[in-house]
């Protein structure tokens, strides 16, 4: 089995790092209250933006693990007063013309209304899941990810999708209306068939016929290259196969968990960690992505509670050597080196054969820290999900 020696993490380890994290979220309210973390540091420390990005999110998803770590009261009120500008962000519209609704509202406002009861997050998050199926596309069956919707340059979904749509399960639930979950499993079966490629690594972004909705092609956006397997798309891909399962209860699903998941493995460098590119491992000068490494941990966390025992047991001691790994090497241990939780993850970073910007690369970003105390989280006890 690979990396059959790696060490665990030990339930202390989880407890010291859930401790310090919360510690670091509260030494961070005076900032960030009122404003939230920019998506990545800058010398590893985060600036104050509006709410107005596809990241905010995560920030408050920090606040509330926090809260359910520590029951500080201050955190729980630093929580209110986001959720307070959540509503006001999708009530004026502010930044929301695109798909990560689910990114947004899901940590933030879902998780608030779960913990406390908030009705301000209800009202919230039920209008991003209004303003998410707005993006549907009955032609092609799926959820535009960003730009115009009529445009054939922007007909295409992409991976990180699949976290959106939890967001439209929950709105199903909670208002006894099945047309967000209709939409959301269409587009799970649409993605899940044209984003996987046959060796199981992943295409980032893919493309539809305007007029006829058929699969035209893959592309990357933030990978190396287009034929390459961008380090986070295949972990959104892990952790999205986890909650297609949740959700549909489709068989299939485990098994394209399990392939997907393999092919993450087997380009893992030693230490468990990603390059941003898995067509990266050791030796190669490119920077690392520790946020992929807690996002596809949590995501064996998740499907390992459908699996059976034996498979269950080998998805969380994989999850646990990667949380070691993050922990040991990765996480930061001293507020004076960053303000944040993760060093050494890439947002964004230009190479010669794609097309995205350049920034955060080999810094902390905001939802590198938010899934890796998710992870510890879900190590230290039964979590109720926010997704
Ligand atoms: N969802 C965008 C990213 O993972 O960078």
């Amino acid at each position: 089995m690979l990396f059959e020696n790696m060490p665990e993490i030990t339930e202390k380890e989880v407890e010291k790092a859930l401790q310090f994290s919360t510690e670091q979220v509260i030494r961070n309210l005076p900032e960030f209250t009122y404003k939230f973390q920019n998506a990545y540091s800058e010398g590893n420390f985060y600036h104050p933006i509006e709410n107005d990005y596809w990241t905010t999110g995560f920030w408050t998803g920090e606040i509330w693990l926090a809260y359910e770590f520590s029951g500080e009261e201050r955190l729980k009120k630093a929580g209110e007063i986001q959720i307070q500008s959540f509503l006001d962000r999708i009530n004026n519209k502010i930044a929301v013309d695109h798909h990560d609704m689910g990114f947004l509202y899901s940590p933030s406002c879902v998780a608030g209304y779960k913990l406390t009861g908030d009705r301000r997050g209800r009202e919230a998050a039920i209008k991003a899941a209004d303003q998410l199926i707005m993006r549907y596309h009955p032609v092609g069956e799926f959820i535009q990810a960003w730009g115009a919707m009529d445009e054939p340059e922007n007909y295409r979904l992409i991976i990180d999708c699949l976290l959106n749509l939890p967001l439209l399960y929950w709105a199903s639930e909670e208002t006894g209306d099945y047309k967000y979950r209709d939409i959301a499993e269409k587009h799970i079966h649409t993605a899940i068939k044209n984003v996987v490629r046959e060796d199981y690594s992943t295409w980032h972004t893919f493309f539809f016929d305007m007029t006829t909705g058929a699969p035209d092609h893959g592309a990357t956006c933030q990978g190396y290259r287009d034929g390459s397997a961008w380090a986070r798309g295949q972990a959104w891909g892990i952790y999205g196969c986890a909650l297609a399962y949740k959700y549909t209860k489709r068989e299939e699903y485990i098994d394209i968990f399990k392939h997907v998941t393999q092919y993450f493995l087997e380009h893992l460098p030693k230490d468990m960690v990603p390059y941003w590119d898995l067509e990266f491992t050791d030796g190669d000068d490119q920077p690392r992505d520790s946020s992929s490494a807690s996002i596809a941990a949590c995501g064996m966390l998740e499907m390992m509670k459908y699996m059976d025992t034996e498979d269950a047991e080998s998805y969380k001691k994989l999850a646990k050597q990667i949380m070691k790994s993050v922990y040991d090497n990765y996480a930061v241990k001293d507020p004076k080196v960053s303000n944040g939780l993760v060093l050494h993850s890439t947002y964004s970073n230009r190479s010669p054969y794609n097309t995205c910007n350049h920034y955060g690369v080999d810094e902390c970003n905001s939802w590198g820290d938010y899934f890796y105390m998710e992870a510890l989280t879900r190590l230290q006890k039964d979590w109720v999900l926010y997704w």
